[in-house]
């Protein structure tokens, strides 16, 4: 099982979004069973959960201390992916959750505020060693800051080549406890969903090809 942990400092970036779209479309993609977590107070996760009429993705309850165990559970249980949504702020709760992580993902609008913020979130994930990907979300059309986002946040990190547009749909979804995909299987939101989920998917591949070379290299 590879657990997603998608954190970022910035309230509203768009991390319950995120984790929402990313679980249905992993079991949407036939990638397996997909499960959630919702690591902050605020529940907004638990919300979309609770009005989703779905039986999938599940969401599993685990108390704080008892993540690692709870983690081990899911995949006990056949689990492919567990999404962690995680609370807007700089936390030691946080930093535990992202010592969980296989891959942490980090929201960001393409706004000078959200670059500036992005750096402490950057420093967390980095001193936790995990890899990480940027996600740009609430993109507004053609406008040039999100090139200059793309190009600031290379600096730090991969950046996903699909990124998420401001769309209504997005929120329209959530408040009904659904993905925008699932409303609308043809539309641009279900085009950029599958996208960044086939970029999430990459990251996988080739952390497990460098852990293969680095094992053939120490094999002689
Ligand atoms: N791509 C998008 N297009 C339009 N609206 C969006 C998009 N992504 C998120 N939103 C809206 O922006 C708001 C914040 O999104 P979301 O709750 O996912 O952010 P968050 O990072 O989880 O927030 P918090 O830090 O408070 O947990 C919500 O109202 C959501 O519906
Ligand atoms: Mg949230």
């Amino acid at each position: 099982m590879k657990t997603i942990v998608i954190t970022s400092q910035k309230g509203g970036s768009g991390k319950t979004t995120l984790a929402a779209h990313l679980a249905v479309e992993a079991e949407r993609s036939g990638d397996g069973a997909a499960w959630l977590i919702d690591t902050d107070q605020q529940a907004t996760l638990t919300t979309w959960h609770d009005r989703r009429e779905a039986e999938t993705p599940g969401l599993a309850e685990v108390a704080l201390p008892r993540l690692p165990q709870g983690l081990m559970q899911l995949e006990a249980q056949g689990a492919a992916y567990c999404f962690i949504d995680t609370a807007p702020a700089h936390s030691e709760q946080n930093k535990g959750v992202i010592q969980l992580a296989d891959l942490v993902l980090i929201p960001v609008r393409p706004s000078p505020a959200d670059l500036w913020a992005v750096s402490s979130t950057v420093e967390i994930v980095k001193d936790a060693g995990k890899p990480l990907l940027f996600v740009i979300t609430q993109a507004k059309p053609q406008a040039s800051i999100t090139a200059q986002a793309i190009a600031a946040l290379s600096q730090h990190g991969r950046v996903a080549q699909a990124f998420i547009a401001d769309r209504v749909p997005y929120a329209v979804a959530i408040t009904g406890g659904r993905t925008a995909p699932e409303i609308s299987p043809r539309s641009p939101a279900a085009e950029e969903i599958a996208a960044l989920w086939q970029d999430v998917k990459s990251c996988f591949n080739e952390t497990s090809k460098a852990a293969k070379q680095k094992r053939s290299v120490a094999n002689g």
